[in-house]
This record gives structure tokens, sequence and C-alpha cells, in this order.
């Protein structure tokens, strides 16, 4: 299936929709997009909408994929720092493709998409991301280009008794 990328789409109720539909589902087949599951549209809503505030005013970019038939199969926040001494590399947050469309390679299409995204914004220098360790997250990062610069042992509680490493991912851009 073909899926086209959106840098900066027309936010409206639509895609919001879907962006939350996509994560729901994402973050119910296991995901590591900032849930555990099982969780609801209700528990997911506030995430989305701090990203969209982000949106609106400029600090954040959203990329977003649709498939053929015009659902939404993936996104990647682009999410710029406010520090003064930060705001030469961005964020990539919530990366993530719909569990029905993974596995063929539209991951990787999403992070070229989302490197082309970080080349064109003036004074960009590197992409930084942060995944939880045991899912395999750094070798696809890795094969997009990514080097591990961090790890901190068990920052991510899963779970009582289930402490995953919080990895720090970086492509650097020059
Ligand atoms: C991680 C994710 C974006 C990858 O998307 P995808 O479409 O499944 O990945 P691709 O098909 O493009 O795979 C690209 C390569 O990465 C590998 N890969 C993908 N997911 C992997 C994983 N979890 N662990 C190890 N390798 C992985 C693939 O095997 C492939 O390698 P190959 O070319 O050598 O075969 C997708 O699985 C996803 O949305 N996961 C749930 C959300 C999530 O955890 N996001 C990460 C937030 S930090």
């Amino acid at each position: 299936m073909t899926i086209t990328f959106t840098l900066d789409p027309v936010v409206g109720p639509s895609l919001c929709e879907g962006i939350l539909e996509l994560w729901v589902d994402v973050s119910n087949a296991g995901g590591a997009v900032g849930f555990v599951p099982p969780v609801t549209h209700d528990d997911v809503r506030p995430s989305l909408d701090e990203h969209l505030v982000g949106v609106a005013d400029g600090s954040r970019r959203l990329l977003v994929g649709h498939d053929g038939a015009g659902a939404v199969a993936a996104t990647a926040f682009l999410v710029r720092n406010a520090h003064r001494l930060h705001r030469h590399w961005l964020w990539a947050c919530t990366v993530m493709v719909h569990p029905r469309h993974q596995g063929r390679g539209l991951g990787r299409d999403l992070m070229a998409a989302t490197e082309a995204a970080a080349r064109s914004i003036e004074g960009i220098d590197a992409i930084r991301l942060g995944c939880r360790g045991g899912f395999g997250l750094e070798r696809f990062y890795a094969s997009c280009g990514y080097k591990e610069v961090g790890r901190v042992p068990g920052a991510v509680r899963i779970a009582p008794g289930d402490d995953r490493d919080d990895i720090t991912m970086l492509l650097p851009l020059l």
C-alpha cells in the first residue's frame, strides 16, 4: 500500500481523530509510545492535545502518513527546544506506524521523511529521540542511521518489577 507523507497538514477534527485512533491502536498492540496497554481514547487524548497545542504555537511540527484509503497510518512529531542552548537540535517524538502496516519498510520511510523535514528547518544540526529498552527499537533506529549516545538504566517503569532502560539515539545532520 502506498503511504503519502505530509509535513504540517491542516489540523482538523478528522485528522485529530485519525491520529488518536492510530495512537490507541499502536499502544494497545504493545507499541512504546508513552503508554502501557490497555489504553482508551480518553487516556491518550491529553497527550495528543499537548502535541497539538505545540503544533498550533509553532514549537512542534507534525509529519503524518496517510494510506491509500485515507486513514492515518503513521506519525512523527518534531519538537523544537525552547532552551536557548538547545535550539540547534530537535526531538523526534511519537514515532509510530499502524500495526496493520508495520514490517513493510514504512517505519524507515517515516524516518527518512522525518530527516528530510528536520533538514528543511534552518539551524537544525541533529535529531534526538528516546526509546525504551527491550523492544529492539535501537536496532530499528540504527537501521535509519541513528547512533545510541546514552542509556539510563531502568528509567522506564513499565510495571512494578519491569524497568527498562531509557535509550537516547542521535542522528547528526551536518
Ligand atoms: C518502530 C516502528 C516505527 C517501525 O516501523 P516498521 O514499519 O515496522 O519498520 P520497517 O518495516 O521500516 O523496518 C525497518 C527495519 O527495522 C527493523 N525493525 C523494525 N521494528 C523493529 C523492532 N521493534 N526491533 C528490531 N528491529 C526492528 C526491521 O526488521 C527492518 O530491518 P531490515 O530492513 O533489516 O529488515 C513500528 O514498529 C512501530 O510503530 N512500533 C510501535 C510504536 C513504537 O514503539 N515506536 C517507537 C517509539 S520510540
